[in-house]
């Protein structure tokens, strides 16, 4: 099989990365989930006690930072100086110190460039909020996927309750909304379907339904 790429982006919790780790799965591709690597960085900040807000503190930090990926099993490992992460970043706090940190230009800048590189190397599934429009401009497919906040909210609910987590699902409703808001409005890469993406609401759909959906539409643009 040739060298290919799939971009996908959306919102918070529309599906992204458990359709994308299906979809890498069943094309044998590596999966990056590039959320975590902005959660690493919001992590450190937090456990630092800064203030995720502040550009020219973050950006000070930067090269105190160390942020890589590593498969380990099948699975991908975030290391921040090289410690596993992997523990720590699922949090609905960490997702919100990770949307912080990422409207700062120099925090943008240092993981674009690694996720590049990653994609240079091999056939990538990768997710995120600017792949299809910053990291992989030219990449061989790109789906935007969305899904209602309410409906998102749910999924993140059973998410968290499943792991034990408490959580309030109108909070993590509002939650969700801002993030989304943020993430849409930030100067910097905001998050925008790319002109040329297909558009799949998932809002109705299972995830069987989701995957199958996204294999006609590689197959359809890759001929594979
Ligand atoms: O996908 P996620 O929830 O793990 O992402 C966490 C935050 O990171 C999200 O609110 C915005 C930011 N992010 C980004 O700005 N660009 C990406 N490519 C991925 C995530």
């Amino acid at each position: 099989m040739k060298k290919i790429n799939i971009a996908i982006d959306g919102p918070a919790g529309a599906g992204k990365s458990t359709i994308a780790r299906a979809l890498a799965k069943d094309r044998n591709m590596v999966y990056v989930d590039t959320g975590a690597m902005y959660r690493a960085i919001g992590l450190y900040c937090s456990r630092k006690g800064m203030d995720g807000t502040d550009a020219a503190a973050v950006e000070k930090e930067l090269d105190n930072i160390e942020v890589s990926l590593a498969y380990e099993n099948g699975e991908q490992v975030v290391y921040l100086n090289g410690e596993n992460v992997n523990g720590f970043i699922r949090t609905p706090e960490a997702g919100v110190m990770a949307s912080a940190v990422s409207v700062h230009t120099a925090v943008r800048t240092k993981l674009v460039e690694l996720q590049k590189a990653l994609a240079e190397k091999t056939s990538v599934v990768m997710d995120g909020r600017d792949i299809g429009t910053v990291v992989l401009p030219n990449a061989e497919v790109k789906i935007y996927l969305t899904a209602s906040s309410a409906v998102r909210a749910k999924r993140r609910y059973d998410e968290l309750t499943a792991k034990g987590m408490e959580c309030d699902l109108a909070q993590l409703q509002k939650e969700i909304e801002e993030r989304d808001y943020r993430d849409m409005t930030r100067e910097v890469s905001p998050l925008k379907k790319a002109e040329d993406a297909v558009e799949l609401d998932t809002s109705s759909l299972s995830i069987e339904e989701v995957v199958e959906a996204m294999q006609r539409i590689v197959a359809e643009k890759t001929g594979e």
